[in-house]
């Protein structure tokens, strides 16, 4: 076996761990309430193997489909690789054969023309399937009780788009889905296919437009009139592939758009929007219409905020330097050319997450993970390099913040939110947390941690988590969770 590179994307919490295994009944501190009955699925990528480059990314890791499963009060946790193409190529061949980030010119010769993609990065639930999903390929379904691999996902056949993202968007009261894929034709192609599933799990529509330059388009939003699709100015090309280069270079000098359409109208409807310069967004919080009004809230950032798409761009800004923070843009649609006003809302952050019943709707709070400057540096790790460390509780009506921090060195995973059955309760949180296992922090070595979930309440994080889960191991790093119901688990469409 090679050895692992040193650099951020492999120490820390982006230690690779490449363990399959099922631990049953977890040791609890505390009480863990009886509302949270069900399943929280975590995308985990992990390396099975070296890779190619020393340069890689934590991006480029095989998707693992982890699960803590609540069962009266018990808890159980099982973790697997997904068996994607690429994984089982690799798994044959006893060595890495997939190149660079997005990048299949760096390919090993053996596995041209193969399904490059990882699903690494969100477990997608719907209409009783889980998924696990990539933005750059489709879907893989896994069995929400097995955790195994059951193939990729096409529809039946019927979707004509290659990508999936990993940030569909549930109507909590339609039940559809609303989702899209860019780069839908091919490496570069600049279309995006926008697609909607009932709430049965059949496409009933899927229609392509193409986007003002071929950006990655991580996530968008939905309103109950509108599909939304903010672009910023990170950029792909052919050439600099072909040259064995990066997939994404940032712009610093390009305006970034906002598409919107409605939602169950004609691409053709889009209104493209001019926004601010140079800026980035990997995740929207929620958008919601208000008369002619459409709020947008987005996690927003000065520049991108991975070191290797700024570098790509030939942009040096540190980390620690990169300005911005929780920022609504509002458009009026019932002008003829809507213009876009932003205005800055709340603290800087990512990974956001309201409640399922809040999607498309206007809602009372988000949570959101940032970084206390009191909680002492950051543990390396995670995707862009270095962890969170604090949870934030937004309430947009009244711009309140409240803030839940972690032990000095400890790091956050973005949470998961459960709703309560009480309905003057906001439900719980549950979080990863990853403590060293040296609580003086001048002592403590990266990768040396112990992972716990804490369950916290969500109108109430302040208060600290009110029960935690010890798993006794180093997970490594999530990108993104969700939260599925027992009700839901056994209605399941794959069965146990
Ligand atoms: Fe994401």
């Amino acid at each position: 076996m090679t050895a692992f590179p040193q650099s951020i994307h492999f120490i820390g919490t982006n230690t690779p761990r490449r363990v399959e295994l099922s631990i049953r009944n977890l040791l609890v501190e505390g009480e863990i309430p009886a509302a949270i009955e069900g399943a929280f699925f975590r995308a985990v990528p992990d390396n099975a193997h070296a890779p190619m480059f020393d340069d890689d990314v934590a991006l480029n890791a095989d998707g693992m489909i982890a699960r803590f499963n609540f069962e009266r009060g018990a808890v159980d946790y099982d973790i697997r690789y997904v068996e994607t193409e690429r994984y089982l190529a690799e798994k044959a061949a006893r060595r890495a054969l997939f190149g660079r980030y997005r990048n299949p010119f760096t390919d090993d010769p053996s596995v041209e023309g193969m399904d490059r993609t990882l699903a690494n990065t969100t477990p997608v639930w719907h209409a009783g399937r889980l998924f696990m999903t990539k933005e750059d390929g489709r879907a893989y379904e896994i069995d929400p009780h097995s955790l195994a691999t059951a193939g990729k996902w096409d529809y039946d056949g019927k979707l004509r788009s290659e990508t999936f993202t990993a940030h569909p968007r549930v109507d909590p009261v339609t039940g559809e889905m609303f989702f899209f894929g860019y780069e839908a034709g091919g490496l570069c192609d600049p279309n995006v296919a926008f697609c909607i599933a009932d709430a049965d799990g059949n496409l009933i529509k899927e229609q392509w437009f193409e986007q003002p330059y071929v950006s990655t388009i991580h996530d968008f939003v939905i309103t109950e009139k509108y599909a939304i699709f903010p672009i910023f100015p990170t950029l792909t090309d052919l050439e600099r592939l072909k040259a064995g280069g990066p997939h994404w270079a940032h712009r610093q000098d390009l305006e970034s758009w906002v598409g919107i359409m409605p939602r169950y109208g004609k691409a053709g409807e889009i209104k493209w929007i001019k926004g601010p310069v140079g800026v980035s967004v990997f995740h929207e919080v929620n958008a919601y219409d208000d008369g002619d009004l459409v709020h947008i809230d987005l996690c927003l950032s000065t520049t991108n905020a991975f070191a290797f798409m700024r570098e790509a761009g030939g942009i040096n800004v540190p980390q620690q330097e990169i300005g911005g923070g929780l920022t609504r843009w509002t458009i009026d649609m019932s002008k003829d050319e809507p213009t876009l006003e932003e205005k800055p809302i709340g603290p800087p952050g990512d990974l956001p997450r309201i409640a399922d019943k809040d999607q498309g709707r206007p809602y009372r709070a988000t949570w959101y993970l940032s970084m206390n400057p009191q909680g002492g540096p950051p543990m390396p790790g995670g995707p862009v390099g270095a962890n969170f460390n604090a949870l934030i509780r937004f309430e947009p009506g009244n711009g309140r913040v409240e803030l839940m921090g972690v032990p000095p060195g400890a790091a956050i995973s973005e949470p998961v939110h459960v709703p309560s059955v009480q309905p003057d309760h906001e439900g719980w949180l549950l979080s990863v947390i990853d403590m060293p296992n040296h609580p003086d922090p001048s002592q403590q070595i990266p990768g040396d941690y112990s992972s716990e979930l804490w369950v916290v309440d969500a109108g109430n994080i302040a208060a600290g988590p009110v029960a935690k889960v010890k798993t006794g191991l180093a997970l490594r790093s999530q990108v993104h969770g969700s939260w599925v119901s027992r009700e839901r688990l056994n209605n399941s469409a794959l069965k146990a």
